[in-house]
């Protein structure tokens, strides 16, 4: 239960949105994500509505999981999966939770509602629809992950493509919720290459233009069908731009053109000005970018841009929670000191409003306790994380090689070990309080993977080992210099000429540093360095 005195202040700080509720996500929405899985909120990933296609939308929308939530969340408790939101509220960090933007928006869609004289029917509906269903993606952005990359699945991950359950049934399905929806999002993947969207986007044409549809973008891709598209129905074009300068989006967007996306950023821009809106950008604030921050309130103001920011607290490496206290310090008082001087304008206050939220979230991350808070709620997402990439690779065994399927068996318990690990170690460096529940966390993510694997050969556990390394470090840890996905096809050749020489303690190879065994192993050019490496393994254990 949330302390009454925290408690109150978050209703205060929601005013008549806190419809008594802690969030009304449940009540109010469907987060459509990858495998048919339907949740309340991107977030939580454990509680699940159900899954399309083995539930229908009308099944999943009133089904028990979602009603009990409801019910949850009314008589004041987080359910399990909502730790994130839970995290927030208890360190006073109101405005960045999702259960505060889900109650704002909810009062404004009710009063939307309202004004467009919608039947009473309605509140039997959501009234927003969120779609993440499909990660085919053209870039590899450096804090991005396979689940939302096709392309970082395939380079980085080494990994089949994801199979995808959204069909044309789908879409019938959606139609008779389409009336009552106030607003839709789109991410992805990358929303312009995926077609279930364009389907989806003709059905909301036809049925309810005025539904207000955000599009979450890249802007590396544009032509006259989706200009022609976009012309049907309602649509918020919001744009992911982690720098204005060429030289800091090229390293962060990795294949992205800065001149292509600019220049789709200016039709967007047209665009969205004819409507009456302004054009959003996202920005994913970094160890990499941090500093260009105030400056780029500055261009998005004088360009008539919303700028929004992400919550970046994966990779570990590359978020700015993460920092040790006294760089984070320096990180606050820089952008304190740099507030940029704005013509006032409801932009700018808007613009400004974001800026100081970014600066009294990241202030948060200076105390121990929110610290210590943020690390746990950084494990327990990881096991839903492992948990639900792992339903998706079962699913996309057929597609694998014998070794693979086997090895699936069991690479999920390294992925949360990994996970973990990389956590805890960081959290020490760091000089975060890591607690006895949370060194709990890793010694039984230790121990499942010496169980599970305990009657496999040696090289089959050093195969997943590595092959999962490789994956984690990169997704989790975050690496700018990103390895090739040649490496997996050398460690199978490393491992098929492993010798009963070569044969270790499972729990020798456990002890090795990870990130240095990363850095040992992942750019190497052939099976005969991994061979070199073992020895020098070998040689040390
Ligand atoms: C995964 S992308 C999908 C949509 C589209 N491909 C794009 O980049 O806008 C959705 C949003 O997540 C952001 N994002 C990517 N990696 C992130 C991370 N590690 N933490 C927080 N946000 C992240 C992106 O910048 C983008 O705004
Ligand atoms: S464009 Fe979006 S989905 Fe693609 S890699 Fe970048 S952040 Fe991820």
């Amino acid at each position: 239960m949330i302390d009454q005195f925290i408690l109150k202040e978050y209703n205060d700080f929601r005013g008549d949105a806190s419809l008594h509720t802690m969030c009304p996500a449940p009540s109010m929405n469907l987060h459509f994500s990858q495998l048919g899985i339907v949740t309340a909120c991107c977030f939580n990933r454990t509680q699940v509505m159900g899954v399309y296609p083995k539930n229908s939308l009308e099944e999943i929308w009133r089904s028990d999981v979602a009603n009990k939530m409801r019910e949850e969340l009314q008589s004041g408790h987080f359910p399990s999966g909502c730790e994130k939101c839970r995290e927030q509220i208890i360190s006073r960090d109101f405005g960045g939770s999702h259960a505060n933007f889900y109650s704002q928006q909810a009062k404004h869609f009710a009063v939307k509602r309202a004004q467009e004289n919608v039947s009473d029917e309605s509140i039997n509906f959501p009234m927003k629809l969120e779609f993440n269903i499909h990660n085919n993606c053209n870039l590899q952005c450096v804090m991005c992950h396979g689940l939302a990359s096709s392309s970082i699945r395939l380079h980085r991950e080494g990994l089949p493509a994801m199979p995808n359950p959204y069909d044309e049934a789908f879409v019938e399905q959606l139609k008779p919720f389409l009336p009552y929806v106030v607003e839709t999002d789109f991410m992805g993947g990358e929303p312009f290459m995926i077609g279930a969207y364009q389907r989806i986007w003709e059905a909301i044409s036809e049925v309810n233009p005025k539904i207000k549809t955000c599009i979450l973008t890249n802007a590396t891709i544009l032509n006259d069908s989706i200009k022609t598209l976009l012309e049907r129905f309602n649509c918020w074009i919001h744009i992911s731009i982690d720098s204005f300068k060429k030289t800091t989006y090229e390293k962060i967007r990795r294949g992205a053109s800065f001149e292509k996306v600019m220049e789709n950023a200016a039709y967007f821009n047209v665009l969205m000005k004819s409507r009456g809106l302004n054009l959003v950008w996202r920005y994913c604030p970094m160890r990499l970018n941090w500093e260009e921050i105030p400056e780029t309130v500055s261009y998005c103001t004088e360009e008539g841009i919303k700028l929004f920011f992400n919550q970046v607290d994966s990779p570990i490496h590359l978020s700015l929670t993460t920092l040790p206290v006294d760089e984070l310090q320096k990180v606050v008082e820089t952008l304190k000191a740099q507030e940029p001087v704005l013509p006032a304008s409801p932009l700018a206050t808007e613009n400004l409003r974001n800026y100081r939220e970014l600066i009294h979230r990241l202030s948060g991350y200076l105390e121990q306790e929110n610290r210590s808070n943020a690390l746990h709620s950084r494990l327990q997402a990881s096991e839903a994380v492992v948990n639900q990439y792992t339903s998706e690779r079962e699913n996309s065994l057929n597609k694998r090689n014998k070794s693979d399927a086997l090895n699936e068996q069991f690479s999920h318990v390294f992925r949360g070990y990994f996970i973990n690990r990389l956590n805890i170690e960081q959290a020490h460096q760091t000089n975060t309080k890591v607690d006895e529940s949370a060194l709990k966390v890793l010694s039984t993510s230790q121990k499942l993977v010496l169980e599970k694997t305990q009657d496999i050969p040696f090289e089959h556990f050093l195969e997943v080992y590595l092959k999962e390394l490789v994956r984690v470090v990169s997704g989790i840890w975050g690496v700018t210099k990103v390895h090739d996905r040649s490496i997996f096809g050398i460690i199978d050749e490393f491992i098929s000429r492993i010798s009963p020489s070569d044969v270790l303690a499972k729990k020798e190879i456990m002890e090795l540093s990870l990130l240095k065994t990363y850095e040992e192993t992942a750019f190497v050019k052939s099976a005969e360095d991994l061979d070199v490496w073992l020895e020098d393994v070998k040689q040390l254990t």
